[in-house]
């Protein structure tokens, strides 16, 4: 059995994510999508908030799992047995950010880093702009799925 994982703050979530997570589920026999902490990050939604936004967008992944880490990942990925860290690259900047982590995860744990490109239709998104429109009421359900939308619709109201 192949397991690989796929990391990220996903605050929140959007469908350039949900992108690499369907092809990816296709590659592996279980994929674990690791909410983690990036401590450069501060968050819009809660860990809670965030696995539970996650796990309704993917309940059509009968092999895609999520889980939370306020830990390292190289620890994940040794603990979960893991065969490959996914990342998804949008761009030269992405690329130069994720090697010397690849590296780093590598050493640490032995676990291998696999990039993926998103689909090009969703190479312009990034959680902080989708927090950003939204925050002025503008509608992202083309971005987002709806539960997501909703979420952003709700924490931006209050
Ligand atoms: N299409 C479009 N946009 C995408 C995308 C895709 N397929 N995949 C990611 N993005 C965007 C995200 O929306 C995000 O946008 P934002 O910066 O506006 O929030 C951005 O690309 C990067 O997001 P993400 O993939 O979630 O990465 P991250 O940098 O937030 O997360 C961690 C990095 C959490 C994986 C990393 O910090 C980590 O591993 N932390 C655990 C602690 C650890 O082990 N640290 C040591 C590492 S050596």
């Amino acid at each position: 059995m192949t397991t690989a994982i796929y990391p990220g703050t996903f605050d929140p979530i959007h469908r350039g994510h949900i992108d690499i997570i369907e092809r990816t589920a296709k590659m592996f026999d279980n994929l674990i999508v690791v909410i983690a902490k990036n401590s450069k990050k501060v968050n819009l939604f809660a860990e809670e908030e965030r696995l539970k936004m996650l796990k309704e967008a993917l309940t059509h992944l009968n092999n895609v799992d999520v889980i939370f880490t306020s830990g390292l990942l190289a620890d994940i990925a040794k603990k979960k047995n893991a065969v490959a860290i996914i990342r998804g690259i949008r761009n030269s900047t992405d690329l130069d950010y994720e090697m010397p982590v690849a590296q780093m995860n590598r050493k640490i744990s032995g676990v291998t880093s696999v990039f993926i490109l998103p689909d090009e239709k969703y190479s312009f998104l990034s959680s902080s702009i989708i927090r950003e429109i939204a925050s002025f009421g503008q509608e992202v359900s083309e971005f987002v799925p709806e539960n997501v939308a909703l979420a952003l619709k709700e924490k931006f109201l209050k």
